[in-house]
């Protein structure tokens, strides 16, 4: 599984700890930036791990900015893309089981690192269940060509 992820500024302390376990565990990954602290703007970084999954050339994108609220919004702008602004583990694993999702964002003033690892392997380990599930997903498809020019 490959995957992409993403930060702003207001993210980048909880990255290395997000490294670390994909590192760990095997996961292919691409950080497409921000790599400083310098102040920059999340909707940059968040569109290109959002574009990156969308074409299908990464599984999973992961974000991280003060709140995880901007990087969401940003992701979900992107046809194809599903983010969940994630902070527990039940919802986690329930946005993965329901929503088929494939980006998630954290804020790094929200969550300590130890608790968005959990989530992480929730997110990155949990199946979609499909079933009724998946006439809900096609009805979000036809939103989004009902609204793409
Ligand atoms: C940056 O100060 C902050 O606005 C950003 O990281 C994020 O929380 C936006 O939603």
């Amino acid at each position: 599984m490959k995957i992409a992820i993403g930060n702003d500024h207001a993210g980048i302390k909880l990255k290395p700890t997000l490294i670390e376990y994909l590192e760990k565990n095997g996961y292919e990954y691409k950080d497409f930036g921000s790599y400083t602290t310098d102040s920059c703007n999340y909707a940059e970084f968040g569109a290109k791990v959002a574009e990156a999954v969308a074409s299908g050339e990464f599984d999973r994108g992961i974000l991280i900015c003060g709140t995880g609220i901007g990087m969401s919004i940003v992701a979900n702008k992107v046809p194809g893309i599903r983010c969940a602004h994630c902070h527990d583990t039940f919802s986690a694993r329930a946005t993965r089981q329901h929503n088929d999702s494939n980006v998630i964002a954290f804020g790094e003033r929200v969550i300590a690192a130890e608790l968005m690892i959990d989530i992480v392997e929730l997110f990155l380990t949990t199946e979609f269940e499909g079933g009724r599930h998946v006439a809900r997903l096609e009805t979000i498809r036809e939103i989004e060509k009902k609204y793409s020019k």
